[in-house]
Order: structure tokens, then C-alpha cells, then sequence
């Protein structure tokens, strides 16, 4: 099939190569000229795992193709999709000016009945408003089909290619037909590919991120509780999550959810909520929990160094919001650089992939590392914002050298606590005992 891809960024991306990558033609189109070009050139504008070999396999076999010109990407395209950012807005609802832009340039350029699909997560009536959009200028038919995006950061490609579930939105049998044989590959393993109508398909989406960011953040208040009676916080989550109702993912404490998705999902579903006069209480709480949650280290760094953070200096493990990725939007990481910063503190950060993207951010208001312990070298202490591998199992001994004090604070449970006391160091965590 020939298909087209509307946005280059991380969806439109991970979606447009996994389509080639089983047999479909797929040109991706973007504004950004720059983009455009490196993405001609075969070089991949995102970090991702394993995606890097499926983009340059498909761009050697012809069938991954990159343009910034709408109407020469579309040309004898059946499948549109549609994966523009939708940023919040001041008032925190999704601005749809991306979507509903390109939705009129297309109008007049459709050559033939073609499907379009909203892959952006996008609130509920998007489809309609894409609809009536294209419809003002449209001289031939066309369906437009909800069907959100449902892949992780960090193992996109392994979500794409085995999804737990398509769901996709349309009341058209022809739509649903091409969306069906479209999928096929991807569910063979016998996944289901969940039909239903449009405003159903964007609500699934918010629902789902929604569900998951109030999980975990009943969670890290079960952290935050357990801290106060003395329990632990990693047996009371292996105990309530092999209940198969609850289930074990997504239970993990810390320092609250970042991301691109989370943050903004929660809080236009809240704002779509209110809307339509509907206070959707659950959310509103989830939000100013999680506020709360990222510089929950804080307290406990200022209690440990009796109020006076002033000329310490702190390894900073991990920047972006979490591992297997080099993306540091919503960071908690970046808080509780700022918080630290604003005591006086000096940061020693390493992050094995997002250096570069906060290096952007706070130029030298931080110092940079290779490696974890080269930013260990003389610190007072060690944060610990993300869970990548490479922090799970360090020396210990060679730490223990670098170290001008044996205190780690752990934003992500990564050690044992016996074997913490048994290396000599003070050790603090969430929602476990000192
Ligand atoms: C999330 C959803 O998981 C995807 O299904 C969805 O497609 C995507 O948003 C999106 O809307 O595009 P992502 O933002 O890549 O994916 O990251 P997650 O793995 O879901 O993690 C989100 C945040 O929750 C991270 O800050 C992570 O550290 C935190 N988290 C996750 C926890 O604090 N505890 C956990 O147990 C799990």
C-alpha cells in the first residue's frame, strides 16, 4: 500500500517506518526543511532503539521516502496519516492548529478517495472538526479514521510491530476494510484490532495514559505513606500487584511521571472534562500529587545537610524522563536540578543519551560526565533521577573512592537496602526505610 506519514516527529516517525518495514511504500512528510534533509541523507533525527535499522533497511530498499512538499508526499497515497504535535494551550486543552492546518491544505489536493487518519492523540471531536476541514475544499471522497497511538518511549518499535491492540475508530465498512488489511502483520500473533466510532477511539486514548498516571501516582502516595508507618513500599507493591485485577505494571514509585504524554494527556482530559461542566476530581488530584512527587527527594537532601546545601556538590545520575531515551521533556530531573541550583548547589550530571538535549537547556549552568563516575569524582552526594541499566549494578568500591560522602538519594529504588548498609552508605529512597 502507499501511504503517507504528516509530521515527522516521534510518532510520525516510529509509524511511518514500521509501516515500511512490512512491505508498504511510505513517504514522510514534514515542514522542517532542515529535518527534511537529514532525514534524506539517512541519518535518523531521533534516538529510539532499533529504529535506526529499520530506517536505514527501508530507505536502501526504496520504500521510505522524505519530502517537505504535502502534495508530492500524498500523490497516489490510500492511507494518510496524520501525527502533528498537539501541544497544550494556555489552559492546558490540546492546540489542534497542527492537525486542523494541514487538514485544510489537503482538501483541495486529494486526488482520489483516500483514508485519513488522526494518529496524534488528539481530544475528543477531533475527527469531525479534520472532517469538516477537508470536506470544505475535497472534491472526492474521503473517510477520516481515529486511531491513537499507543507506543512507549524507549521500546517503540517492539510496540509498534506487536501492539497488545490496534484500536481504531470509524463508522465507514470501506475505511475499515483498509485500516483491517493495513494491520494485519501486526497482530498476527492474534492481538485484537478494536473497532468502534471515532469520538469512543479518542477517548480510549486519554483514558489510557490518564489510567496509567493516576497508577502510578496512587502508588508513590502509598510510597509517601509508607515512609510515615514504617512500611515498604516494594513488598506493598509486589503484594497488591500479583492481584491479576491490578496487575504488576506501572506500579513502580519515584519521582512522579514526566514525558511528553502523561503531563499533557492528564491534564487536557481534565480541561476537556471541565468543558463540559464535568469535574473530573480524580485527575485534578493526580495532577497536584505528582507536582508535589518530583522534588520529594528535596526535603530529605535539605533534613541530611541540616538546612545548609551551599557549596555541595552533587552527582547528578540521570536527565531525561526516563531510560532508553535522550528525551527530557517533563523531566523530574529537571525540577530538582533547579531546585538544587536555586540552594546553591553544584551538579555533576551523567546521562548515557541526553546530555546533549539539556546541554541545550542549561548550557553551563551544570557540568557534564562521561560516565558515572567521573561525575561522582568528589561529590558530597548522588541523585538519582532515571532507572537506566547502567546504574543498577555500579562498583560500589570505585564509587565509594570518587566520593567525598558515602549518600546516595535514589528517585527510583534501583538498590537493595541490605546491601546499601553492608557498602557503608547512607541511603535514601522512596517510601523505604532509611
Ligand atoms: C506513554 C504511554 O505509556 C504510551 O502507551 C503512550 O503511547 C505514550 O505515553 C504516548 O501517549 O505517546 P511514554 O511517555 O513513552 O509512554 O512513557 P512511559 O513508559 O509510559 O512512562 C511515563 C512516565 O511514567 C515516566 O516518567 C516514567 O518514569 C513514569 N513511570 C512509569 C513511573 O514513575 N512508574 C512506573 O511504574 C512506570
Amino acid at each position: 500500500m502507499k501511504i503517507a506519514v504528516v509530521g515527522t516527529g516521534y510518532v510520525g516517525l516510529v509509524t511511518g517506518t514500521c509501516f515500511a518495514e512490512t512491505g508498504n511504500t511510505v513517504t514522510c512528510v514534514d515542514i522542517d526543511q532542515e529535518k527534511v534533509k537529514k532525514l534524506q541523507n539517512g541519518k535518523i533525527t531521533i534516538y529510539e532503539p532499533g529504529l535506526e535499522q529499520l530506517f536505514e533497511r527501508n530507505i536502501k530498499q526504496g520504500r521510505l521516502f522524505f519530502t517537505t512538499n504535502l502534495a508530492e508526499g500524498i500523490k497516489d497515497a490510500k492511507i494518510i496519516f496524520l501525527a502533528l504535535p498537539t501541544p497544550p494551550g494556555e489552559d492546558g486543552s490540546a492546540d489542534l492548529k497542527y492537525i486542523l492546518k494541514v487538514a485544510s491544505d489537503l482538501g483541495p489536493i486529494l486526488a482520489d478517495y483516500t483514508v485519513i487518519i488522526d494518529k496524534s492523540t488528539v481530544p475528543v471531536g477531533t475527527a469531525d472538526k479534520v472532517r469538516e476541514k477537508i470536506a470544505a475544499n475535497a472534491k472526492v471522497d474521503f473517510d477520516v479514521v481515529s486511531n491513537p497511538e499507543f507506543l512507549r518511549e524507549g521500546v517503540a518499535v517492539e510496540d509498534f510491530m506487536k501492539p497488545d491492540r490496534v484500536v481504531i475508530g470509524t463508522n465507514s465498512p470501506r475505511a475499515r476494510k483498509i485500516m483491517e488489511a493495513l494491520y494485519a502483520p501486526y497482530v498476527r500473533q492474534g492481538n485484537p484490532i478494536i473497532f468502534m466510532d471515532e469520538r469512543s477511539a479518542e477517548l480510549t486514548k486519554y483514558a489510557a495514559n490518564s489510567f496509567l498516571a493516576t497508577k502510578i501516582t496512587f502508588m508513590n502516595e502509598i510510597a509517601n505513606l509508607c515512609e510515615l508507618v514504617g512500611a515498604d513500599v516494594d513488598a506493598v507493591r509486589k503484594g497488591v500487584g500479583t492481584d491479576s485485577r491490578i496487575g504488576k505494571r506501572f506500579l513502580f514509585p519515584g519521582i512522579g511521571y514526566g514525558g511528553s504524554c502523561f503531563p499533557k494527556d492528564v491534564q487536557a482530559l481534565a480541561k476537556s472534562a471541565s468543558d463540559v461542566k464535568y469535574d473530573f476530581r480524580i485527575l485534578n488530584a493526580v495532577m497536584d500529587v505528582n507536582a508535589d512527587q518530583k522534588t520529594k527527594l528535596i526535603q530529605k537532601i535539605k533534613d541530611y545537610f541540616k538546612g545548609n546545601l551551599k557549596g555541595k556538590t552533587i552527582a547528578f545520575w540521570g536527565l531525561s524522563f526516563k531510560p532508553h531515551t535522550d528525551d527530557i521533556r517533563e523531566a523530574p530531573s529537571l525540577y530538582n536540578i533547579e531546585e538544587l541550583l536555586s540552594e546553591g548547589v553544584t551538579i555533576k550530571a551523567h546521562d548515557p543519551e541526553a546530555i546533549e538535549n539539556v546541554k541545550k537547556l542549561l548550557g553551563d549552568k551544570i557540568q557534564y560526565f562521561a560516565t558515572p563516575y567521573e561525575a561522582a569524582e568528589g561529590a558530597d552526594a548522588i541523585f538519582i533521577a532515571t532507572e537506566w541499566p547502567e546504574f543498577r549494578t555500579p562498583d560500589f568500591e570505585k564509587l565509594s573512592r570518587a566520593l567525598k560522602g558515602k549518600v546516595i538519594f535514589d528517585g527510583r529504588n534501583l538498590y537493595d537496602l541490605p546491601n546499601m548498609k553492608e557498602q557503608g552508605y547512607t541511603y535514601f529512597s522512596i517510601g523505604r526505610e532509611v
